[in-house]
């Protein structure tokens, strides 16, 4: 079954970083975010304001661009933040660990594309288009199959 994906307006870094820390209340272990969209469309914005609203401690939340995993403790659960751009073979992804994280952390995934047939099928889908007629608007496209998410997408301000 697939659910008829939701479309959303984020005017500015603000409003993105507002909707990152409301769907990020959400979520527990075992959830994922697949983050799609070009690059400079707003993907590590999002996780950066998610994270940030769920750690225990403040701190720097960098681009995994080069790390490829980067991992944050928030309360009881494990916030796993991937960029898999530079990923060059699937086998990695089992090499990071991040197969079991999709099980027991809250993972957020740039590039998830990646991850081929290691997608988790439970993951809510959130791809970023740019707007080519304003410079600070993301058109923000919810897709998921697993009806956990939509009781939780349907709540997001419109
Ligand atoms: N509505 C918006 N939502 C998110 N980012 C935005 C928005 N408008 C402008 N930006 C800017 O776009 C850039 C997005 O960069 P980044 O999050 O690193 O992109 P990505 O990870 O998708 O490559 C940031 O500089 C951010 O301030
Ligand atoms: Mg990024």
């Amino acid at each position: 079954m697939t659910t008829t994906p939701v479309t959303l307006t984020l005017t500015s870094p603000d409003d993105t970083a507002a909707l990152a820390q409301t769907l990020g209340r959400a979520l527990g272990a075992g959830d994922c975010l697949l983050l799609n969209g070009p690059i400079g469309a707003g993907k590590t914005h999002f996780s950066r304001h998610l994270i940030q609203s769920r750690l225990d401690t403040p701190e720097d939340v960098p681009s995994p661009t080069f790390t490829l995993v980067q991992t944050y403790q928030a309360g009881t659960a494990e916030i796993w933040h991937a960029d898999l751009y530079r990923l060059s073979s699937v086998d990695e992804v089992e090499e990071l660990g991040l197969s079991e994280a999709f099980e027991t952390a809250i993972c957020l995934v740039e590039w998830p594309e990646k991850l081929g047939p290691l997608t988790p099928r439970n993951a809510l889908t959130l791809t970023f288009q740019p707007d080519p007629a304003d410079e600070e608007t993301r058109i923000l496209t919810l897709g998921w199959t697993d009806p956990k998410w939509t009781p939780i997408v349907k709540a997001l301000p419109k």
